[in-house]
């Protein structure tokens, strides 16, 4: 048997041109998530989230796999023989980090490379866009073996996907390839495997022109306002606006400096030069 992962190993990453590409890194075990790896990688967005060589995050994985979901040896029948304890403990380890990325200070990009399955979903809809490969395959595989999509599966199917096809991704336990991915609201884009890493980092550099805060503020906003009727999120967006003029004021006066009296960009047509 081969030697087992050590819990540093399981999650890999380098900065490039302030990309941060980071890797589920058990290819071996198709990057499904086992306890060790749920630790590994709040340690990195940790690492991550306020380094300032660090301006978008992109979340991919090593091998053939994004991630299988949940380890079904190593989160499931290991941590339940500890009793409802070791069940909480890892779910409480999983859903930490599947959270820190939701509320990512950077943006965030899933490119997702290959095999997306159940627990997956969460760190999918926790980034703030996805790409896909043609050939990558999505499924809510839980009712294949006997459980319900939870962690938040079911969540994400009915946020992202048009009921009737979330309600026939989850009681069908069928997958969709990276085109039905996007048909269906999953990733933003699928593109063929060797076109994949060019358009995310192409992704990558426009959000890396772009004002961070802005960007923070506006992918809060965007989380935040679906629960939210009409009028509070009328209301939560001006005091979120204010907060940001706040914070970062110069910004929108100089964004509106350059386009009304510099007439050096058009905010309809690109970005104010920072
Ligand atoms: N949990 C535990 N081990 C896994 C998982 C998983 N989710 N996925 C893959 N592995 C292990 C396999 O057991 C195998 O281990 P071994 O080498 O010790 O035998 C190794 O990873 C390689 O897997 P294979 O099945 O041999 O790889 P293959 O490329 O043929 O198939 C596939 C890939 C389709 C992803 C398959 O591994 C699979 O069906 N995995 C389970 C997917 C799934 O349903 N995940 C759970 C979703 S529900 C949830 O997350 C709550």
């Amino acid at each position: 048997m081969a030697e087992e992962r050590k819990e540093e190993d399981t999650v890999s990453y380098e900065i490039i041109n302030r990309i941060a590409w980071v890797k589920f890194n058990r290819p071996e075990k198709r990057n499904c998530m086992s306890p060790k790896l749920n630790r590994q990688m709040l340690r990195v967005l940790e690492e991550l989230e306020f380094d300032d060589n660090v301006g978008v995050l992109i979340l991919t994985g090593e091998g053939t796999a994004w991630s299988a979901g949940m380890d079904l040896k190593e989160y499931f029948r290991e941590t339940e023989a500890l009793g409802l304890k070791g069940t909480r403990a890892a779910q409480r380890e999983a859903y930490a980090w599947w959270k820190r990325l939701r509320w990512f200070q950077k943006p965030t990009i899933a490119m997702v490379n290959g095999w997306c399955f159940g627990g997956g979903y969460g760190p999918l809809y926790a980034c703030d866009l996805a790409y896909a490969a043609e050939d990558a395959q999505f499924g809510l595989s839980e009712v294949n073996w006997g459980i319900l999509p939870g962690g938040g599966a079911t969540k994400v199917a009915f946020e992202l996907m048009p009921f009737r096809k979330a309600m026939y991704h989850a009681m069908l336990g069928e997958n969709l390839d990276g085109k039905g991915a996007a048909e269906a609201g999953l990733v933003n884009e699928a593109l063929p495997a060797d076109k994949l890493k060019a358009r995310v980092t192409e992704i990558a550099e426009k959000l890396l022109e772009k004002n961070p805060w802005t960007l923070k503020a506006t992918k809060d906003a965007m989380r935040r306002v679906g629960e939210m009727t009409y009028e509070n999120a009328e209301d939560y967006l001006i005091r979120a606006q204010e907060a940001l003029n706040f914070f970062d004021g110069e910004a929108r006066k100089e964004g509106m400096r350059q386009f009304l009296d510099d007439k050096t960009y058009k905010p309809g047509l690109g970005t104010y030069d920072l």
